[in-house]
């Protein structure tokens, strides 16, 4: 397929960039891979001025508004000898304004247009706004629910967060042979391996084989690559003792050699002088010549001049080529000519980005409505005819306005966000009562005044004929530098659930997070329980719409649920070991303590109508090395509201010349059917997605028997096949 970094307007672009940079002194070439700015954490923001003249400024971060980034610009170009713009890039991670739902929220809809669609509406905001490239998507397999950023990738599964990779670069970057208005350059994060931080502390080190980091961290950016994304950045953690930012062999051999990569190599935010603390360059020079000579093209630095000085050093001292800087400033000047900047470097202040405008504002209620995962329903969902719903939670009320728009929400408003409060009496009108109580703060070390809020819930509850509780998490306690030891609902949130279930009323429970938190202590104790992420603006209009029945819950868990923190990490595309068992035995692999499985498993996910699978057919039970297997179904909605079935197609490897995961997800597809109806859904199995790399590291397709489930979740094994690879 066509895209911008294979189109003949690349090619063309690189041309002229080609020639561009032979006009350029040295100081401007390497001002053109240097990035500064300000970042979502400070207010402070700096420009730069001291730099323009010179031209030592190659693109900003987060310095963002139209009227602002062309007073910038137009300060820069006037300056500078060359007159060459900068590059605004900024962290439009889920959405710009409007604010979409976060992006593990987003994989749990299993359905690739939920966010492609979001990534294009982010895009037109930001570009409206100055912005010409994003630093997203995520695309880090994370399997460590107390790393904070989970929040920001699409779970743990190699094949679902490829698909949502290729989904969010054509959203963002639009499918067209150029960059075209309303959209930005997206950029593939966090190269590689940053999603394995040891012990799930951010920015610890990753040790990963060559096989795994091949067949499970490097399919989604292989994917996000091939759909065309223009950029990538590096991550700050050393994988097998090499810092990422400095790596040759990631940044090079695989990235450029391997993923056949043309576009530009950024650093995370000071990753370059944090070679120093890794204790792999000696000083800010050393480190900024390191990482340029590994491929990292440019350095980006909120305050720091650390190629702008660095690499100049390198060149007298002889370590860095003229040669590898003309390269790096031909990419970034391709990505300037390939935007449009070149000839029109502003942006126009006359037009809106349409912030909240009711396109946007549908588009993300769209999104949201598929996110939330129904985890237990005893029947008391959908609500109807409720006469008095007590609704309980501080994140129900007003504090749900900042906080369910989740971390890494810049741009926000969140005045605009429709809280559960407000999304309940929108969607009830007069016809009932709704009693709103507190409940319990959700800080981390919670309220001195808990007891009596919780009492207070407990009275409001016990008047009340239907109780909606909200729980969960703050937007800050996930993200960037969110690392939990401990995730438990925090404060006194446990607390509020017993108290609540001690009325004798049926609970309904919303837990509103960035990441899984540890659900065995209540679980079982309420009568509903939906996981509704962080939703973005429409949050409280998707969860009343989903609780009341209006909206059908269709999303599907993307991460396992753990049941205690000494069971992370948990995934369900493990390896098979020679002691294999889930349950507890002492002499099989599993704790003494506890069960082996998860709370709820990759790819659960409830609904208020049922679905049958029939006539599951293989379209052969033998293929070729380099063949193909069509397994269709008919998927039937058997209850009698409408709803979507998310069929997954998993296999596994019966023998392999390396041990094989026990199960891998190797397609899918989300099917909305009207009450009794019924669709014929087929998925497609190529040999080539069974490869794997050997000991050797060959990518090999096996020959040998597998297994084929079509399933609901991970762990239904209700329709099981057998099919040979010859
Ligand atoms: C650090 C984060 O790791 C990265 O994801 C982000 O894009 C940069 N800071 C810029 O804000």
């Amino acid at each position: 397929m066509t895209n911008i970094m294979n189109s003949k307007a690349f090619t063309e672009a690189r041309k002229k960039a080609e020639e561009k940079v032979k006009e350029l002194n040295l100081t401007e070439k390497i001002g053109q891979l240097s990035q500064f700015g300000t970042s979502i954490y400070t207010s402070e923001e700096k420009y730069f001025e001291d730099h323009f003249a010179e031209g030592k400024i190659g693109a900003y971060l987060t310095i963002i508004g139209a009227e602002k980034t062309n007073k910038v610009q137009k300060d820069l170009v006037d300056a500078s000898r060359l007159h060459i713009p900068a590059l605004f890039g900024d962290d439009v991670i889920h959405g710009f304004n409007t604010t979409f739902p976060t992006p593990l929220a987003q994989s749990c809809s299993w359905n690739p247009e939920v966010v492609r669609r979001g990534c294009e509406v982010a895009a037109k905001e930001a570009y409206r706004s100055g912005i010409k490239w994003t630093f997203s998507p995520m695309v880090d397999i994370a399997r460590d629910p107390r790393w904070g950023r989970v929040v920001e990738g699409y779970g743990e599964d190699t094949y679902l967060c490829s698909r949502m990779s290729e989904a969010a670069v054509k959203g963002y970057q639009g499918e067209g042979e150029t960059l075209e208005k309303d959209h930005v350059f997206a950029c593939m994060k966090h190269f590689i391996g940053y999603g394995a931080a040891i012990g799930g502390r951010d920015y610890n080190s990753a040790e990963i084989s060559d096989q795994h980091l091949h067949d499970v961290y490097l399919p989604p950016f292989a994917a996000g690559i091939e759909a065309g994304a223009a950029t990538v950045m590096t991550a700050f953690e050393d994988i097998n003792g090499t810092p990422a930012t400095a790596n040759k062999y990631i940044l090079k051999d695989i990235l450029r050699d391997e993923l056949g990569f043309e576009g530009m190599v950024v650093s995370d935010a000071g990753a370059t002088s944090e070679l120093t603390h890794h204790g792999f360059a000696e000083n800010e020079d050393d480190a900024a010549i390191k990482a340029f000579n590994a491929g990292c093209d440019m350095s980006m630095q909120l305050m720091g001049d650390y190629y702008n000085h660095g690499l100049p050093v390198g060149i007298n001292e002889g370590r860095v080529s003229i040669e590898d800087i003309d390269e790096s400033v031909t990419r970034v000047l391709t990505l300037k000519y390939l935007c449009g900047i070149m000839d029109d470097p502003y942006t126009d202040e006359s037009i809106s980005n349409e912030a909240f405008s009711d396109d946007h504002m549908k588009a993300t209620y769209d999104a949201a409505i598929e996110c939330a995962v129904l985890l237990e329903n005893d029947g008391i969902l959908p609500v109807r005819n409720a006469k008095r719903i007590a609704l309980i939670g501080a994140l129900a009320g007003d504090e749900g306005k900042r906080n369910l728009l989740g971390p890494w929400a810049a741009h926000i408003d969140p005045e605009k966000t429709v809280t559960v409060e407000e999304g309940f009496r929108k969607a009830l009108g007069e016809s009932t009562e709704i009693v709103y109580s507190y409940g319990c703060s959700v800080a981390d070390d919670g309220d001195e005044n808990d007891d009596n809020t919780i009492a207070e819930a407990v009275k409001v509850a016990l008047e009340c004929d239907t109780v909606v509780c909200v729980v969960g998490e703050t937007a800050g306690r996930s993200g960037e530098a969110s690392s939990y030891a401990n995730i438990h609902l925090p404060g006194n949130q446990e607390k509020l659930i017993d108290a609540l279930v001690a009325t004798g009323k049926k609970i309904i429970l919303l837990v509103s997070s960035g990441r899984p938190v540890i659900m065995t202590n209540f679980n079982k104790k309420v009568s509903a329980l939906m996981q509704v992420w962080q939703m973005g603006s429409m949050a409280g209009q998707a969860i009343a719409d989903l609780v009341l029945g209006k909206v059908n819950p269709s999303g599907h868990l993307t991460l396992s649920h753990p049941r205690s923190e000494g069971q992370i990490p948990i995934y369900y595309n493990h390896y098979n070991t020679g002691r294999p068992l889930y349950k507890t035995d002492r002499w099989k692999t599993c704790y003494r303590d506890l069960e082996s499985s998860p709370l709820y498993p990759f790819g659960y996910g409830l609904s208020y109508t049922s679905f049958e699978y029939s006539d599951i057919k293989l379209s052969a039970t033998e293929m070729a090395e380099d063949g193909e297997i069509e397994v269709s179904l008919n998927v039937k909605n058997t209850g009698d509201c409408d709803g979507a079935a998310v069929v997954q197609m998993y296999i596994r490897d019966l023998v392999g010349c390396r041990v094989r995961p026990v199960k891998e997800l190797k397609g899918f597809a989300k099917v909305w059917l009207k009450a009794g109806e019924e669709q014929k859904v087929t998925l497609r199995l190529p040999a080539s997605s069974l490869a794997f790399h050997d000991f050797y590291m060959n990518k090999i397709v096996e020959p040998g028997k597998f297994k084929l489930w079509i399933a609901e979740s991970a762990t239904d094994n209700r329709y099981e096949f057998d099919f040979i690879v010859k």
